[in-house]
């Protein structure tokens, strides 16, 4: 099962536990890294990946076991005991400061200084120097004293990279480092990655899109429930046997999509029209119809529009053209309180800045939304609350040690599955779901792709968004396709992922 290497680990984890107030999350996990390879750290939602990656970069003390980092013994006490030993990260959720420049985001908090005692003054021109020099080690060429905000998200994941890495580097750490770049930034990061590997670091590396995995990586450990599972080269575990150790099982074939997609009456009032709906700078005038049950996919790369358009339905932006109707008569939306009220729901792309509210329980994240839609004339009593949390735990699979957990606590795939739960729970007749199976593992995708269609086949209208071609074109009735924030055409569900793609390149 382990490789035979000629070269010694550059980093070695025996025996690591980790338990919060009595309960056990990692037990007797080990880790091997070699120089110059990249390592996937795979598992389901809750399996202990970043908790792992926390205790080794010295954000948790562990409860147990031993790291050694070129055969020494190390315990760092804090990111930066990490990182000055070697250990670099980049953490799940990136927290850079788009309001500062690129150098200064690379440098925060230990500038290089100049003056007497070099106490004083920060040194710009060093600052900007010394960034230049960490960027161009990845390849990156880019003016470093514009903001972090003017460029794409790519870039400021790479920036995030440059931040990380220090000059003796010899791990870098990954979370989940891809969830929201499309497939030609990906392609732009997996370079910088390759080429840090060939200069003889050891890459760790967590995702849960699969294809990225075998793109990548020389090797995988798996874990599950906490437990080290196995040690493979990545060409050793097909994607069947790498899901089968992540879940324990094998993963339940696809149920196929529906033989006969549902027909719908064309003359009957959609639930939701608009008619040149536009806004300046966000979205070129736009027709869209979305009837009861229907499942309409919008499709686009990055940038395209798509959650623009979403924000627009949602009222959280004002559409400067056009109209909006709901059962035909025309609606304009002041705030989502207004959406609510009239039945929509949108559960947003990011979670952390739209969405959880991290020191609230799991059980209050959950009835928030469906609170704001009763307004304040009339409260969820707490046995109310505590059913819906229930239901929704239970029926999502969310890993939780119990409702009443700060939110925060859980692992972000499973933040992400309240954060549907809270918009499942007010009913909608027209839910948005922007990303919804982003950090999701592969089984709780499946899972959630199944709630999508069977509540549609119930009545409910869903407006699709995902990054993932396979997942909007396996579940869409119909599918709207974006670019540059236009709508291009539609095709009828049950296309293939080429059809779009050429929809797109043909725009
Ligand atoms: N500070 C904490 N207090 C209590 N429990 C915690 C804490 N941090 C993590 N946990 C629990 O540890 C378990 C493992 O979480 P972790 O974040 O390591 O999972 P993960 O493998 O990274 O999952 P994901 O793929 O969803 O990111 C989860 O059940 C989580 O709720
Ligand atoms: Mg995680």
């Amino acid at each position: 099962m382990s490789t035979a290497r000629a070269t010694a680990p550059v980093l070695e984890l025996a025996g690591i536990g980790k338990s919060f107030s009595g309960i056990s999350v990692l037990e007797d996990v080990q880790l091997r890294l070699y120089p110059g390879e990249i390592h996937a750290l795979m598992g389901q939602n809750g399996a202990g990946k970043s908790t792992l990656i926390k205790v080794l970069t010295g954000v948790l003390a562990s409860s147990g076991g031993e790291m050694r980092l070129a055969g020494e013994l190390i315990r760092p006490g804090s990111p930066l005991e990490a990182q000055q030993l070697g250990i670099s990260t980049v953490y799940q959720e990136v927290n850079l400061c788009p309001n500062l420049s690129v150098a200064e985001n690379i440098f925060a908090g230990r500038y290089p200084r100049c003056g007497i005692a070099q106490g004083f003054r920060i040194d710009w021109g060093t600052v900007n120097e010394h960034a230049r020099a960490l960027l161009a080690r990845i390849g990156l060429d880019i003016d470093v004293t514009r903001l972090l905000a003017s460029y794409p998200v790519a870039v400021q994941q790479m920036v995030a990279i440059a931040r990380a890495l220090g000059v003796s580097s010899k791990v870098l750490i990954l979370d989940e480092p891809t969830s929201s770049l499309d497939d030609e930034e990906v392609h732009k990061l997996f370079d910088v990655l390759r080429r840090l590997r060939d200069e003889g670091l050891a890459i760790v590396f967590v995702t849960h899109f699969m294809n990225q995995v075998y793109a990548v990586s020389d090797r995988i450990t798996v874990l599950r429930n906490g437990r080290w599972v196995g040690e493979w080269r990545a060409a050793d575990l097909g994607p069947q046997a790498l899901i089968a150790a992540m879940l324990g099982r094998e993963l339940a074939a696809q149920s196929a999509r529906p033989e006969v997609l549902p027909s719908f009456d064309d003359t009957a009032t959609a639930l939701l029209q608009t008619e040149g709906l536009a806004q300046a700078t966000q979205l070129q005038p736009l027709d869209l119809r979305v009837r009861a049950g229907e499942i309409v996919g919008l499709a686009g790369l990055l940038g395209a529009g798509r959650t623009e358009l979403a924000r627009l339905l949602f009222g959280m932006e004002t559409p400067d053209r056009g109209v909006i109707r709901i059962d035909g008569q025309v609606v304009s939306f002041a705030s989502p309180a207004d959406a609510i009220r009239h039945g929509l729901a949108l559960c947003p792309e990011e979670r952390k800045t739209d969405g959880i509210v991290a020191e609230l329980s799991v059980r209050e994240n959950i009835a928030l939304a469906l609170q704001a839609r009763m307004g304040t004339a009339k409260f969820l009593s707490h046995a109310e609350q505590t059913a819906l949390a229930e239901r929704f735990v239970s029926a999502l699979g969310i890993k939780t040690a119990s409702i009443e957990t700060p939110i925060g606590l859980l692992s972000g795939g499973n933040q992400q599955k309240a954060m549907i739960a809270r918009w499942l729970a007010t009913a909608p007749r027209l839910l948005i779901l922007d990303e919804p199976t982003r950090g999701i593992d592969v089984a709780a995708k499946q899972e959630i792709m199944e709630q999508i269609l069977k509540l549609a086949a119930a009545g409910m209208a869903v407006i699709f968004i995902s990054s993932e071609m396979s997942e909007v074109v396996r579940v869409a009735h119909r599918i709207v396709v974006l670019r540059d924030r236009k709508k291009v055409g539609e095709l009828p569900g049950g296309s293939t992922e080429d059809e779009v793609y050429e929809m797109i390149a043909a725009a």
